[in-house]
């Protein structure tokens, strides 16, 4: 972040990749409003950034719930005063199915957090952020590539990269950039979780040719440096973490 102090927003930062993006805004010397819709865990992601001695703002939100959305934001804003960067990270996995084996509820409820979601938090973000703001939204490498049994998933996260692009040309003329970060397979602890104890993660490292996943610093640190003044001349792009995975 640059010396002066910005405030934002990142949805989804009571675990992962968004709690990591938190905190390192934080330690860059900006406030920021911790979202998520489990209130105990973005209460400890304030405490964190608490304990490195950075500025944090609990906020519960159910970002697939436009009445929450609107007023997480207006409650971000009113403590804040106003909007630098949005990072619109929270979403959900899918579920293990081919698309003729998936009902449409849960085909719907996943677009309904992953990809209205993210629609909702821009439609609050965008008037309140001023020339020179940015958004990052967390898509995926399934925003770009097809990830087998994952209809759903893939098709919310190339929806965000849609939303992206559009609202990129869209809104920069008024000095507002949109871009995305797309990461791999990431250690989080609910992509452990899910790993369980299969040979899952050395699966998806065997195919990595990095050698290795992400661990969620690594996708954080894209989504700081596109939210910061270093990155003043790039908007619209869907940014790989993946180590060097096309597929
Ligand atoms: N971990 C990976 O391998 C990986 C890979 C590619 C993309 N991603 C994307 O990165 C983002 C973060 O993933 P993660 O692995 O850190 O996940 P995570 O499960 O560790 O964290 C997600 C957070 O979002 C919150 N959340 C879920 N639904 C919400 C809702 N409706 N409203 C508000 N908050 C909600 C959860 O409570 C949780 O704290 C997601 O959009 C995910 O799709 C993750």
């Amino acid at each position: 972040m640059s010396a002066t102090r910005k405030t934002g927003l990142v949805t989804g930062a009571g675990s992962g990749i968004g709690r990591a993006a938190a905190l390192e805004f934080a330690r860059g010397g900006a406030a920021v409003a911790v979202l998520d819709i489990d209130e105990l865990a973005a209460a400890e992601t304030v405490e964190l950034i608490g304990k490195d001695g950075g500025e944090a703002l609990p906020v519960t939100v159910d970002i697939a719930d436009e009445d929450s959305v609107k007023a997480a934001i207006e409650r971000t804003v009113a403590v804040y005063g106003g909007l630098d960067f949005a990072v619109n990270n929270a979403g959900m996995a899918s579920h293990n199915r081919q698309l003729d084996e998936m009902t449409l509820a849960e085909f719907e409820r996943v677009l309904s957090v992953n990809l209205s979601g993210t629609f909702l938090c821009m439609k609050y973000e965008l008037p309140l952020l001023k020339g020179g703001g940015a958004i990052v939204n967390v898509a995926s490498n399934g925003g770009l590539y097809s990830i087998p049994h994952a209809p759903a998933y893939v098709a919310s996260k190339h929806g965000v990269v849609g939303l992206t692009k559009v609202a990129a040309v869209d809104y920069a003329p008024d000095g507002i950039r949109v871009n995305a970060v797309c990461p791999g397979p990431t250690r989080t602890p609910a992509f452990d979780q899910v790993a369980g104890d299969t040979d899952m993660i050395a699966r998806q490292e065997a195919i990595t040719p990095l050698g290795r996943l992400a661990t969620p610093e690594e996708a954080a640190a894209a989504v700081v440096w596109l939210c910061s003044d270093a990155a003043a001349y790039v908007t619209g792009i869907a940014m790989s973490v993946d180590g060097g995975r096309r597929a």
